[in-house]
């Protein structure tokens, strides 16, 4: 595997990042919400660079990805946010890839009558996009490789990593 984006890259980006989200949302009673599993290292950072007050909920949801990934397969579980109604709701995700995920948990979101909902991705795939929306914050766009490390796992493995490395043909 090779490092396509190092620790000390992410942790700059991250918290640029933060600081755009404090000044988006002064004021207002933001949640921020973890798509689980793959969101989990870089909420847990993001949040500590967010200044403003704020409420963390997680939701999560999983796609039985084979070579194809067909929408109707994707799960999503919202048990464990806490009520956001009235609330202005950041959904956060490792990856948009082809952006079935994160449109479809906003759309999850809607029925519950938060204030507004904006997302935001770590990483964004370039040329993979098959719906209409694209996040309203991201970090870094990245070709259209497989990457893991800093949350994002093959088969569950390589979340712990602290920088985004590129899976090469060998690896897989
Ligand atoms: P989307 O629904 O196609 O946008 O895919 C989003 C989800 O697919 C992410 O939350 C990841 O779990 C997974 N995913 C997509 N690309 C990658 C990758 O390069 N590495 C690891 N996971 C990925
Ligand atoms: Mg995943």
């Amino acid at each position: 595997m090779k490092t396509l984006i190092d620790a000390a890259e992410i942790r700059q980006r991250v918290h640029n990042l933060g600081r755009q989200i404090s000044d988006d949302y002064r004021h207002k009673p933001l949640t921020v919400v973890s798509v689980l599993t793959g969101s989990l290292v870089f909420v847990a950072d993001l949040v500590r660079e967010i200044s403003t007050p704020h409420r963390i909920g997680v939701a999560h949801a999983s796609s039985y990805r084979g070579k194809t990934t067909v929408p109707g397969e994707l799960k999503i579980s919202l048990s464990l946010v806490p009520d956001i109604r009235g609330r202005d709701v950041l959904i956060v995700d490792d990856i948009f890839d082809t952006g079935q995920t994160l449109k479809r948990v906003v759309e999850a979101f809607e029925s519950y009558s938060p204030s507004s909902i904006r997302t935001a991705a770590l990483l964004l795939k370039e040329g993979r996009s098959t719906v209409e929306m694209v996040p309203d914050y991201f970090c870094f766009r990245i070709p259209n490789v497989f990457v893991v490390g800093y949350g994002l796992d093959y088969n569950d493995d390589y979340r712990h990593l602290p920088h985004i490395a590129e899976m090469e043909e060998a690896d897989l």
